[in-house]
C-alpha cells in the first residue's frame, strides 16, 4: 500500500510538472531543493550567447550580467556546448545556481524559453519582481524538427513592423524557429525595393487612387502600408535574437497583381477579353518570354538577398494560371523552341532562371507544392506542400526536401468551427485537431519521412482585412491555441493527448497568455434546452455570458434560464484575455431552408449553374461576366416564407470577392410589387422581415468588384 502510495505521489508530482510546459519537454527530473533567484544573482553568460543574455535581461531583472565568468553561487549561467546538437540544452537548477548549457545559440535560447515557463507568468509582462524561488530539476530536451515554422502573410492584410515583432515573441515563447514571411501578392507589395521604389510605395496600398484595386474589404478607402529596407533588416535582427530565421517569400509568377498594376509590361503579350470585366485588367501572371522581366526579378532579389540572412529565399510558384501562358505567343514560342512539353514546364523554366538569379546572391529556392508538377525541377529545390496532405506525400516521395503544412492541419485562416469566421476550404479544425497530428498516421513511410524538412502552420490574411485589422484581436484568436498545439506536434517526437494538453492551458498557460496580451480562444462552453430551460457550463474556469437576441440584454450566466425561445440566446465565455466563440443551444443555429427558385440577370458558367444558390449548401453559383449597374439575383419562394431573419449576401460564402460592392436587397409581400428595405454593406444585409415573404432580390447599384465573375450563394433563413 505504502509503495503505491509513494508511487502515485511521484506521478502526481510528474504530472503536475509537466503540466507546465508548451512543448512539452523531453524528459523533466525534479529533485531534492530549491534555489532562489536575487538581486545579488548574476546572469553569467559565454560570448557566443551575449544576445540571448541581453534577450533574458528584458524579461528577468537581473542586477549584473557578466560575461564569461565562473558563476558562483547564487548565479544564472548560459553556457555552449558544441558536443551537443546545435538546438538541444539542459537545464539544471540546483541549490546553488541555475544553469543553461546548449549545443548552440539556439539551445541556450529554447532553453532560456523553458526556464520562462518555470517562473510566474507576470514574467513576460517584464514585471515579474526578484526573489523567485524554484523547485529544483534538471530538463534535457531537444526539438523534434530543425524546422518549425509560421508564415505570415502581410501581403493580403498588412500590419506594422512592431505588430510583426510581437508575433515573433510568441512564436519564440513557443521555441518556433522559422518566420516564413509572405511580402508579396496579388492584394498587395510590402517590401521596399530601392530600385523600383515605386512597388512599395504605390503597390502597398490598394482602393482609391491606387492602381491596385481594393479587395476583400476596406472598398472605399485607400489602405495598407509596406517596410522600409531598415525595418525588415530590424525584423530580422531581432528575430535571429529570439533563434528565429526569417524567410522572405516574392511570389511569383502568378500572384502579382499588385506588381502588374505598377508594371503591365511584365505580363504576356496580348489583349484579353475585357469586356467580361468591365474593362479591367485581372490578370497576374509574369510572361516567361520577356527577357526583361529577369532583369527585374534581378533587381528584386539582389535587394531581398540584402536585407534577410536566410539561406533561402521563398519564389511562390502557386496557383499559376497557365491560360495566360497559353494564350501568349511568346511563351508559347518560347515552349517550342525549349521543347518544353506543357505550361508546367513553362513554369519549370521560369523558376529555374529564377533559380539562376538566386544562385548569384548566393540563395537557395524555396517553392509552393505546385512547381514540382511540370518534372524537371532541380531536386535540391524545398518545396513547402500545402494543397493537401497527397501533396506532401508526392514531393516527399519524389525526395524533395518538404516542408509538410498542409491546410486541414496548419492553415490558421481556415474557420474553427461552421459558425466562426475563417475560411473552409480546407477544413474546419480546432486546436484539437492540429494536435492530433502524425506524419504516419497521414501515411508516411520511413522513406517519405526522411524527405521531410519540417513543418509550417500559417496565416493567410484575405479575411483578416474584414476583421479591424488595426487590432491583433482576430488574428490572435485565429492562432492561439492552435500555434501551440501546432508548436507541441512539432517539437515533441510524442505530443500529449489533447486532455494532457489541455490541461496544461487551462493550469499555467492561459495565465501566461494573458500576461502575453494574447486575446486567444477559449474551448467551446456546453449549451442545453430541456424542460423549457437552457443550462450552461464551461470546463475551464472562465466566466459565461448570455444576450437575448431579441432585446439585445444580458449579462452573467448565474442560473439556467426558463424560456420558450431558446432560439434567441447567444452565449460566450471570458477569461483572462481568452474568449470562446459565440453559441447557444441546438435551436440557435437551426436554419430554415424553404424550396426556393433562384434566377439572375447574368448567365451562369454550366459547371456553376444559378440552381447552386438554391440548395443551401456551401455550393456556389458563378456568372460569366462581372455585374453592372442594374444587374439583380432573386430568390423566389414555392410558399410564402414566415421568419425572424435573412442574411441575403452576394460573392464568395467567406471572401468579400466576386461580389456586388453596392446596391440593396428589396422584398416582395405579393410576388409582384418589391419594396427596397436594405442597403448592401460588402455585398450583403441581413433582413428582419414583419410579414411572409414572396420572393427578395438583391439588385447592384455599380459594377462588381475586380473580378471576371459574379457569384452566388443561398440566403441564410433563421
Ligand atoms: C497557397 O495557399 N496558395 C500557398
Ligand atoms: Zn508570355
Amino acid at each position: 500500500m505504502r509503495k503505491i502510495i509513494i508511487t502515485l505521489a511521484v506521478s502526481l508530482c510528474f504530472v503536475a510538472a509537466s503540466a507546465q510546459f508548451i512543448p512539452q519537454p523531453l524528459t523533466v527530473n525534479h529533485s531534492d531543493g530549491e534555489f532562489t533567484i536575487t538581486d545579488r544573482s548574476a546572469l553569467v553568460y559565454d560570448s557566443d550567447v551575449r544576445e540571448a543574455a541581453l534577450y533574458m535581461l528584458n524579461y528577468i531583472p537581473f542586477k549584473q550580467i557578466l560575461s564569461s565568468q565562473k558563476a558562483l553561487k547564487g548565479d544564472i549561467q548560459l553556457s555552449v556546448n558544441r558536443l551537443m546538437e546545435s538546438e538541444q540544452y539542459r537545464l539544471t537548477i540546483t541549490p546553488d545556481n541555475i544553469t543553461i548549457i546548449g549545443g548552440g545559440y539556439g539551445g541556450v535560447f529554447n532553453g532560456i524559453q523553458t526556464l520562462m515557463q518555470l517562473l510566474p507568468p507576470k514574467v513576460y509582462q517584464k514585471s515579474a519582481k526578484l526573489p523567485i524561488t524554484l523547485p529544483c530539476c534538471t530538463i534535457e530536451d531537444n526539438p523534434q524538427y530543425s524546422y518549425r515554422g509560421f508564415m505570415l502573410d502581410v501581403a493580403r492584410t498588412w500590419i506594422s513592423a512592431d505588430r510583426v515583432k510581437r508575433y515573433i515573441d510568441l512564436m519564440a515563447h513557443l521555441k518556433l524557429n522559422k518566420l516564413h514571411f509572405h511580402l508579396t501578392d496579388d492584394e498587395g507589395w510590402r517590401i521596399e525595393i530601392k530600385s523600383h521604389p515605386e512597388l512599395a510605395q504605390i503597390g502597398g496600398f490598394r482602393g482609391g487612387d491606387s492602381p491596385v484595386f481594393p479587395r476583400y474589404a476596406k472598398f472605399d478607402e485607400k489602405w495598407g502600408g509596406y517596410y522600409t529596407q531598415q525595418e525588415l533588416k530590424d525584423i530580422v535582427a531581432y528575430a535571429s535574437q529570439r533563434n528565429i530565421e526569417v524567410i522572405p517569400e516574392i511570389d511569383m509568377p502568378g500572384h502579382s497583381k499588385a506588381l502588374r498594376a505598377i508594371y503591365p509590361h511584365i505580363l504576356c503579350n496580348y489583349t484579353p477579353d475585357h469586356t467580361i470585366t468591365n474593362g479591367l485588367e485581372i490578370r497576374n501572371v509574369w510572361c516567361a518570354a520577356k527577357e526583361s522581366n529577369y532583369a527585374l526579378i534581378d533587381d528584386i532579389i539582389r535587394e531581398v538577398s540584402q536585407i534577410f540572412t536566410s539561406p533561402y529565399i521563398h519564389i511562390g510558384g502557386d496557383e499559376v494560371n497557365m491560360e495566360q501562358w497559353k494564350q501568349c505567343p511568346d511563351c508559347q514560342r518560347l515552349k517550342a523552341d525549349k521543347e518544353l512539353q506543357n505550361e508546367k514546364q513553362i513554369e519549370d523554366y521560369f523558376i529555374a532562371r529564377t533559380t539562376q538569379i538566386l544562385a548569384r546572391y548566393n540563395r537557395k529556392p524555396a517553392v509552393w507544392n505546385e512547381a514540382i508538377e511540370g518534372g524537371t525541377l532541380a531536386k535540391s529545390t524545398r518545396v513547402y506542400g500545402w494543397a493537401s496532405i497527397r501533396k506532401c506525400l508526392n514531393a516527399t516521395a519524389k525526395g524533395y526536401p518538404t516542408i509538410v503544412m498542409p491546410g486541414d492541419h496548419f492553415y490558421f485562416d481556415m474557420k474553427q468551427s461552421p459558425s466562426e469566421a475563417g475560411h473552409n476550404w480546407a477544413a474546419i479544425f480546432d486546436a484539437k485537431k492540429v494536435l492530433s497530428f502524425n506524419l504516419e498516421a497521414q501515411g508516411f513511410t520511413p522513406t517519405h519521412l526522411k524527405s521531410v524538412a519540417g513543418i509550417e502552420s500559417s496565416f493567410f490574411s484575405e479575411i483578416f482585412i474584414a476583421h479591424n485589422p488595426e487590432s491583433n484581436h482576430y488574428l490572435d484568436y485565429m492562432l492561439f491555441p492552435r500555434l501551440c498545439a501546432m508548436a507541441e506536434v512539432t517539437w515533441c517526437a510524442k505530443p500529449r493527448s489533447w486532455e494532457q494538453f489541455y490541461t496544461t492551458l487551462k493550469q499555467s498557460h492561459y495565465a501566461r497568455m494573458d500576461a502575453m496580451g494574447v486575446t486567444y480562444r477559449l474551448e467551446t462552453p456546453t449549451v442545453n434546452y430541456s424542460n423549457g430551460t437552457i443550462t450552461a457550463s464551461t470546463a475551464d474556469g472562465s466566466t459565461l455570458y448570455y444576450t437575448d437576441t431579441r432585446t439585445g440584454r444580458g449579462g452573467k450566466y448565474s442560473k439556467p434560464i426558463v424560456t420558450d425561445a431558446p432560439y434567441a440566446y447567444e452565449f460566450h465565455s471570458k477569461r483572462g484575455c481568452g474568449q470562446s466563440k459565440m453559441t447557444g443551444t441546438s435551436h440557435y443555429f437551426e436554419q430554415l431552408k424553404p424550396t426556393v427558385t433562384v434566377t439572375s440577370s447574368i448567365p451562369c458558367a454550366a459547371k456553376t449553374p444559378i440552381s447552386n444558390a438554391a440548395k443551401y449548401t456551401n455550393a456556389i453559383a458563378r456568372t460569366t461576366r462581372a455585374g453592372k449597374a442594374g444587374d439583380w439575383v432573386e430568390y423566389r419562394f414555392t410558399e410564402p416564407l414566415k421568419c425572424r431573419q435573412i442574411e441575403a449576401q452576394t460573392g464568395h460564402i467567406h471572401l468579400r470577392r466576386c461580389h456586388f460592392l453596392n446596391g440593396y436587397v428589396e422584398v416582395s409581400h405579393d410576388g409582384k410589387q418589391f419594396t427596397r428595405v436594405a442597403d448592401l454593406t460588402d455585398g450583403g444585409a441581413t433582413i428582419h422581415p414583419t410579414a411572409p415573404i414572396h420572393a427578395l432580390r438583391i439588385v447592384a447599384t455599380s459594377r462588381t468588384d475586380a473580378e471576371n465573375q459574379v457569384v452566388f450563394q443561398s440566403l441564410k433563413i433563421k
